[in-house]
């Protein structure tokens, strides 16, 4: 059966982490997945208000795309790839707005004890996490990947593998390191059999 993979860019740009992203992208079609790509910052959608709708019902109250379109399929996906530079020590804002509207997963999962992914998807759910980070310091992804984590708990997709980059205000063009691309290639390949 055609599997689907949900990939979610945090970058404005079509950088160095959509670079990554691209080679994970191309892995997973080549090993048969379809993949469906939403550049995060691009799209319009409002952050959570905290209306309280989805404590009792199994949607958002606001009426705009993420509602409407994108988080069915979020809730359909066979796996996920979320490609993220690290802003202020953490996930981007546009990212973590994103995030945070899937509280509707939350509170179906925990709270109402009625996922919104069926419990066939949940067995085999997973992601790939790839990040890129400017300075070379040890504790670059931790705030990033705090809240990562948390969201693949909610989403019932947990972390594979991942791709983390550190350095790139050194290293700048990340097509002067093709070990960095095949990596991500790869787990791109790897993510898609293992769906
Ligand atoms: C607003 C902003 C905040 C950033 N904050 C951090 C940071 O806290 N730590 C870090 O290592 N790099 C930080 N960076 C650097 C980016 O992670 C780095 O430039 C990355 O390569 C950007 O990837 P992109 O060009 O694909 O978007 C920041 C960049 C921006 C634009």
């Amino acid at each position: 059966m055609q599997k689907t993979i949900v990939a979610l860019l945090g970058s404005p740009l079509l950088g160095n982490t959509a670079l990554l992203l691209h080679q994970a992208i191309s892995g997973a079609e080549e090993a048969g997945a379809t993949v469906v790509q939403y550049h995060v910052p691009l799209l319009k959608f409002s952050p959570c208000m905290e209306f309280g709708f989805c404590k009792k019902y199994p949607t958002c109250q606001i009426e705009d795309e993420l509602t409407q379109r994108i988080i069915p399929t979020l809730a359909n996906a066979n796996g996920f790839i979320i490609a993220t530079p690290v802003m202020t020590m953490g996930v981007p804002g546009a990212l973590k707005t994103f995030i945070d509207r899937c509280q509707v997963f939350y509170y179906a999962k925990y709270i109402r004890k009625d996922p919104l992914v069926s419990a066939e998807l949940r067995k085999t759910r997973k992601t790939l996490i790839l990040s890129i980070s400017g300075m070379n310091v040890p504790d670059n992804f931790d705030g990033l990947m705090q809240t990562v984590r948390t969201y693949c708990h909610i989403i019932d997709s947990p972390i594979m593998s991942s791709v983390f980059v550190k350095d790139m205000d050194t290293i700048v063009d990340l097509n002067t390191r093709p070990d960095i691309l095949k990596e991500a290639h790869d787990k791109g390949v790897e993510l898609a059999h293992a769906i």
